[in-house]
């Protein structure tokens, strides 16, 4: 019985085989074409989503199985005050394998103790994204041929940013990792992150709310919305929201071969001129989040080749 709740679930050699398994279906996508013939995936979004439930979904039809689910609680019987975990122990009849989103943090958690088949966080509130994680990671393989020795530039909303969070935990795990967090003082990383994390692991970081003074430095720059969900205070939302916004021009002083990621959506922080500089990731994330969560599947489901 198997699920990933958080990217702390998996140990790195998992994580190495998603990433081998993800290159491999990138390269020979015949191979796979019917391996979950007649599996289902059910995708249960109780909180709005393009590229996580999609890409879900395009990654099961890929593998050859077929998908069912809804992609807003206003659509299924929570609605009528169904609790989360019988909607899941509902649909765990129905499908082999269950992708959940919702707002609140520890309910996916909540719902796997409560099922037959495996269940992915697909996003839990403020708190894990571990398939995000997962796509970020083989994104930035693919870019730099490996996880370790860089230096990782965070920039934007790093206390609500869950995507940040998860990341951060996997990178720590590679030699030679380096952080520069830029924020406004009021969206730092969050002090459990640096003392279960970046303190216990001797780690270096830097926390600064200069972007401009340390783009030289860096191999990659992880640029994030600020949340506005996340906020109690629409004015403080409004206050903070642009903050930063990448330019070609805040690009001059950068390496030739940063790597500039987001996990998307953007809302104003890249801008679109940014698209076709050689640079930009983030629309590779989007790409290769198909392959890692086919490999993921089939990690969770135990057909793996
Ligand atoms: N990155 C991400 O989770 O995007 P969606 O909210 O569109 O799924």
């Amino acid at each position: 019985m198997k699920h990933l709740m958080d990217i702390t679930d998996l140990t790195t050699s998992q994580i190495d085989d998603l990433i081998n398994t993800a290159n491999d279906i990138i390269v020979n996508p015949e191979k796979y074409q019917d391996i979950c013939k007649r599996k289902k995936l059910a995708t249960l979004f109780f909180e709005p989503s393009t590229r996580t439930r999609l890409s879900f979904e395009a990654a099961m039809v890929e593998l050859g199985g077929s998908v069912i689910g809804f992609s807003t609680s206003d659509s299924s019987s929570s609605s009528k005050g169904e609790s989360v975990t019988d909607t899941v122990q509902t649909v765990s009849f129905y499908a082999d394998i269950i992708a959940m989103r919702h707002p609140k943090e520890g309910a996916p958690l909540a719902a796997s103790r409560r099922t037959t088949v495996p269940i992915i966080n697909a996003g839990d509130g403020g708190h894990s994204h571990p398939t995000q994680t997962l796509a970020d990671l083989l994104t930035i393989h693919r870019e730099k041929g490996r996880l370790s020795n860089m230096t990782v530039g965070f920039c934007g909303d790093l206390k609500f940013g869950r995507t940040v969070h998860s990341l951060i935990n996997a990178l720590s795990r590679y030699d030679g990792i380096e952080y520069v967090f830029i924020s406004p003082k009021e969206l730092v990383i969050p002090d459990y992150v640096k003392a279960n994390i970046l303190d216990k692991n001797n780690i270096k970081y830097i926390e600064t709310n200069k972007m401009d003074e340390y783009m030289p430095s860096l191999d990659i720059l992880y640029m994030t919305r600020v949340q506005r969900e996340r906020f109690f205070n629409e004015a403080d939302y409004i206050r903070l929201k642009d903050s930063y916004i990448l330019t070609i021009d805040k690009l001059a002083k950068a390496k030739k071969d940063l790597s500039i990621m987001h996990p998307l959506p953007r809302v104003n922080e890249i801008s679109v001129k940014v698209d076709d500089d050689p640079r930009a990731c983030y629309f590779k994330q989007v790409q290769n989040g198909k392959y890692i969560r086919m490999a993921l599947i089939l990690m969770l489901l135990d057909i793996l080749v």
